[in-house]
């Protein structure tokens, strides 16, 4: 028979302070290939066996980075080039929207692809086997004991000098742990078919009884956690319409609420001709206009209306409205030209409700007359 190799040789300790100890001399002593086992862990260990620092982190920094890069780089694809979309008017690529995705999957990746390298590199997944599994020092320290495996491969390994080592720092059940060539094929153990044959029907059975629990058992009539609703969501499609479209446009002619169309669209002429100021030239009422001047139109109109807008060549001046022409305008057109727009001015009449355009009205001739007093007024 051919003869076994040796792995190692373990003893075992009482305490952790004994464990500690132990390791501390033998990285004192120069032994680099020697392992501690204790049933739980202790502190203090990594630097008595002066490990160094493992190396898992710089995958986990590459990881993260390909994260980061792969997330960003995929919105970048995404908002770009694929399925650009306006949504609210920001830009295409707009990075604070990026950042909470980009940070997911950063960790995503860190965390997933550190543990499967841990576990492929380090464990040498699927090799499951080791030489201490199965040995009586295995069982130990997996109890009560705490226990020390100085290996053959160290570089300064000497059978009779290793065991006068263990008992000199106190280690009991010195004990050689072998090699069994069996072992190296241990790891095929994972793709026994009888172990695939019971993995695979627990994760059938598991599976079934997890989806007939979650789906169906809990949701038994009357329990029904409201799930079953007769409602529409948005974008489904609808069996009660004709064309099978859930979400039905508003019947042609609809008014909203609280909103009368402008009855004079396009035709600025009427509006001067029929259209009356429906509001006094109040305090509260000129106060109101004032304010929606300067809100809305003083940025391109200038405070007082003289054309010396505050836009700095970014939207070409409109002309003064302290002229002749408007002064002659009846109430009706300035309207009409707030409510439509006219030619590069655009309409004001979503952002200035129908009042306060008529209260602007009332500012506008404040303003004209401010800045052309009549003889009478200067008395
Ligand atoms: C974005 C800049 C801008 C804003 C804001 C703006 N206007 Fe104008 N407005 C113009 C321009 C430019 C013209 C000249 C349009 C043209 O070429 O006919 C103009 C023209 C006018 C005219 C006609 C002047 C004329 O002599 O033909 C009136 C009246 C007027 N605006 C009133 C207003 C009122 C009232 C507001 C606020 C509700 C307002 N504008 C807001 C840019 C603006």
């Amino acid at each position: 028979m051919k003869e076994k190799s040796l792995y190692s040789l373990t003893a075992l300790f009482d305490t952790p302070d004994e464990i500690i100890h132990a390791a501390e001399r033998a990285s004192k002593t120069g032994y680099t290939r020697f392992d501690i086992n204790t049933p739980y862990p202790v502190h203090g260990m990594d630097r008595a066996m002066r490990l160094k620092p493992s190396r898992l982190g710089i995958f986990a920094l590459v990881f993260g980075l390909l994260g980061a890069f792969s997330a960003v780089g995929f919105m970048t694809w995404v908002t770009l080039v694929d399925y650009p979309l306006v949504i609210g008017g920001k830009p295409f690529w707009s990075w604070p929207a990026f950042v909470p995705v980009a940070f997911e999957v950063t960790v995503l990746l860190a965390s997933v692809l550190s543990v499967v390298t841990m576990i492929v590199l380090y464990f040498r997944f699927p090799n499951n086997a080791h030489p201490l599994h199965d040995t009586p020092y295995m069982k130990n320290v997996s109890s009560d004991k705490f226990g020390i495996s100085i290996q053959a491969d160290d570089p300064i390994f000497d059978e009779h000098e290793v065991r006068e080592f263990l008992r000199n720092v106190g280690g009991k059940s010195v004990a050689p742990v072998y090699l069994d060539l069996s072992d190296l094929n241990h790891g095929q153990k994972l793709f026994d078919p009888k172990f695939l044959g019971v993995l695979a029907v627990t994760a059938i059975v598991v599976s079934a009884v997890t989806y007939i629990i979650f789906n169906k058992v809990l949701y038994m009539e009357p329990f029904t956690w409201m799930s079953a609703q007769e409602k529409l969501k948005a974008q489904n499609p609808s069996g009660l319409f004709a064309d099978g479209i859930g979400m039905r446009p508003p019947v042609p002619g609809t008014v909203a609420r609280g909103f009368l169309p402008y009855a004079l669209k396009g035709k600025p002429d009427d509006a001067g001709k029929y259209l009356v100021n429906p509001l006094l030239p109040t305090k509260d009422v000129l106060e109101r206009g004032k304010s929606r001047y300067l809100t809305f139109c003083s940025p391109c109109h200038g405070n007082f209306g003289r054309g010396d807008s505050r836009l700095q060549g970014q939207f070409p001046n409109p002309p003064t409205l302290i002229s002749d022409k408007i002064r002659n305008w009846p109430d009706g057109s300035i309207f009409h030209l707030i409510t439509e727009g006219q030619n590069i001015m655009p309409s004001y009449a979503s952002q200035v409700s129908r009042d306060d355009r008529w209260a602007i009205v009332h500012y506008l001739r404040v303003l004209e007359r401010a800045q052309n007093p009549k003889e009478s007024d200067l008395k």
